[in-house]
């Protein structure tokens, strides 16, 4: 959250993390174009309002009515004119005729609708003929080893602390998830949960739990799928894209030159950033990437 560069954050040229950024934004241009976009679930604006400055107008559909406020807010201040944000309820077909989209970008979203293979049909209509989808997604492949469970803690007002506990099944490509509140700090919820030490999950026992649940105010729990690489391209198939190969990740391409370029010869402001990695990005993308990487897929209906 408030981390994005430029949307957020001044553009820092020596911070890695920024040219990974940039790196996501050529990864999105360079596959989808720089048309009429949709971006399915932009947040905050993500990448929304980082592409539309080379883009003719991109469309955010998002599902949380709070979200398209703060995307429109961030657009306007950013003097983002070619965006609008539409709020469309999760699980309903998308208000756009078919074959409305020169491109479709998705960062992080699809998954995390009520159906994701519904969400890829939807996306597929409303493409034109020829266009392409870029879709960033995430996968569990880097959690492997099993079932891996993380736990966060925050205190999200004072006094009030969070707790979200998830659960990922990589077999199965579910992960189950489970936010607590308590009204309590944060030092006060870790005496109660684990004596005083670190709130981590392996650090939980149900005696802890127990003591805390007088303060518990809230408990939500829900599960989303997380389809690996072979189901998205086997889910775009199905619903009739012509076309759906894994790709390089510009983002990587973009941290890893930030590494190979001695610092005294990277470029010092967003434009020369931006030049240099272009070409770059664009062989990374073009590049299948293997499957079990879960890496981004380009998708051609
Ligand atoms: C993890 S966030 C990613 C936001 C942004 N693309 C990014 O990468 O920072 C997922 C976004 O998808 C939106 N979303 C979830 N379900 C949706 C649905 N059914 N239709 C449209 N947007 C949805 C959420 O409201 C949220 O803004």
């Amino acid at each position: 959250m408030f981390s994005l560069p430029v949307v957020h954050l001044p553009f820092d040229a020596a911070n890695p993390a920024h040219w990974q950024d940039r790196g996501y934004i050529l990864d999105f241009l360079c596959t989808a174009g720089g048309g009429d976009l949709l971006d399915f679930g932009p947040g905050d604006g993500w990448p929304s309002l980082l592409v539309a400055p080379f883009a003719r107008h991109v469309t955010g559909v998002d599902a949380s009515p709070r979200r398209v406020a703060v995307c429109e807010a961030n657009a306007h201040r950013l003097g983002v004119s070619n965006f609008r944000c539409i709020h469309v309820p999760a699980g309903r077909p998308l208000p756009f005729p078919d074959n409305s989209f020169d491109g479709i970008l998705a960062a992080s979203a699809v998954e995390q609708t009520p159906e994701p293979r519904q969400t890829l049909r939807e996306l597929h209509r409303v493409l034109k003929p020829g266009g392409r989808l870029r879709l960033h997604y995430e996968g569990l492949a880097r959690y492997r080893g099993g079932n891996e469970y993380e736990l966060d803690a925050w205190e999200s007002e004072p006094g009030v602390t969070q707790i979200l506990i998830i659960q990922r099944l990589t077999e199965k490509e579910q992960a189950n998830y489970c936010r607590l509140q308590f009204r309590l700090s944060r030092d006060q919820l870790a005496q109660l949960l684990t004596g005083g030490g670190e709130i981590r999950f392996d650090a939980l026992t149900t005696r802890g739990l127990q003591r805390a649940r007088a303060a518990l105010t809230e408990a939500v729990c829900w599960s989303l799928t997380h389809p690996g690489c072979r189901t998205w391209l086997r889910w775009m198939r199905e619903v009739g894209f012509a076309d759906a190969v894994p790709t390089h990740s510009g983002g990587r391409a973009a941290r890893r030159a930030f590494e190979a370029v001695p610092p005294d010869s990277r470029p010092a402001d967003l434009a020369g950033v931006d030049a240099f990695l272009r070409p770059l990005v664009m062989v990374a993308v073009a590049l299948e990437a293997p499957a079990e990487l879960d890496p981004p897929i380009t998708a051609v209906k």
